[in-house]
């Protein structure tokens, strides 16, 4: 089994791809990290709870992160999610305890404890808490099998600015460290969860798949009716599962290894993922980005896999 970290802002498509890992035997949750983002850091760590014991799973240690960038304000996005961060499904307040230590802590004495190049970090949100731990224990770099991350937009436009993809626009200096700590890396951008939109069948299928299904439902419902409008596709992305089904199978996905720097200069283009895909210039390749998935394989999964719960 793979060892993975989920770093989380809950977030209901952060919620689906915590679920999809808990279903999943050939992953083991080692923990999972809370980071502000779509909604404040209080709100996140409540959410991941909320979603650790819909899963029957209250015995996974959940730590608190960062409630706030390295070097900005918070920006979040009540507007995409509700003011739960979580909106769409009725479900009880967690009992589960939040875990003692911070969870950059958590993260550092993971990867040191557990084997070399054993672990694999899956954040779905600001990169805040993998940058201050990757800053503040420089070993932990090469420990890190791979980082798996939900971020950026090349060909795709950005959505919260014309040029940014939310998780690395909240704070493009963590994710300049992250793109430039020499971990090999995979990107799920924009670009593919753009194609990996939960139309109503897909919705429909999420109702029907057992005990957790409606819940999902409600979550991925409350998301496709608001971008409907504001997309005019058929169904909403469904961006941070991509992580843990890229980790789970990868011959979903097709993408190519090249270079991507993050812009933290300009105020116009805030925390752009500058990617290079056609090999314009030589820097070398930090990057695994994806650019395209099987829409239907992915769905399949997640319903298969939410199906078991
Ligand atoms: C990302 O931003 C958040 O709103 C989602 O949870 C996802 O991680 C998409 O840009
Ligand atoms: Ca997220």
């Amino acid at each position: 089994t793979q060892s993975i970290i989920i770093d989380t802002d809950p977030g209901q498509d952060d919620a689906v791809a915590i679920l999809l890992a808990l279903a999943s035997p050939e992953v083991r949750v080692l923990g999972i990290t809370t980071v502000a983002g779509n909604v404040p850091l209080g709100l996140t760590t409540r959410n991941a709870r909320v979603v650790c014991e819909l899963a029957g799973r209250p015995d996974v240690a959940v730590h608190a992160g960062c409630d706030r960038p390295m070097a900005r304000d918070l920006v979040t996005a009540e507007h995409v999610h509700g003011n739960t961060g979580l909106d769409g499904a009725d479900l009880p307040d967690p009992t589960m305890p939040v875990a003692d230590g911070h969870a950059v802590d958590f993260i550092i004495d993971t990867l040191r404890a557990e084997p070399e190049r054993s672990v694999i970090l899956c954040p779905l949100g600001p990169l805040t808490n993998i940058a201050t731990a990757i800053s503040r224990a420089p070993d932990i770099a090469g420990r890190i099998q791979r980082i798996v991350l939900m971020g950026g937009a090349y060909f795709q436009v950005g959505n919260i600015t014309p040029t940014a993809e939310f998780n690395i626009y909240v704070d493009p200096e963590a994710a300049k460290v992250v793109f430039a700590s020499g971990v090999p890396l995979t990107v799920l951008p924009l670009d593919v969860t753009h194609k990996a939109l939960t139309t109503r069948a897909r919705n429909d299928a999420f109702r029907a798949a057992g005990r957790v299904g409606p819940a999902v439902a409600g979550w991925t419902g409350f998301f496709e009716r608001f971008d409907m409008a504001k997309y005019g596709s058929e169904g909403a992305p469904l961006h941070d599962p991509c992580v843990i089904a890229w980790v789970l199978r990868p011959d979903l996905f097709t993408g190519r290894e090249i270079n991507v720097e993050i812009e933290v200069e300009s105020p116009l283009t805030r925390g752009m993922t500058v990617a290079d895909w056609w090999g314009v210039t030589d820097r070398a390749a930090n990057a695994l980005f994806i650019g395209d998935l099987d829409a239907d394989g992915y769905y399949a999964l997640l319903t298969e896999r939410i199906a078991r719960l």
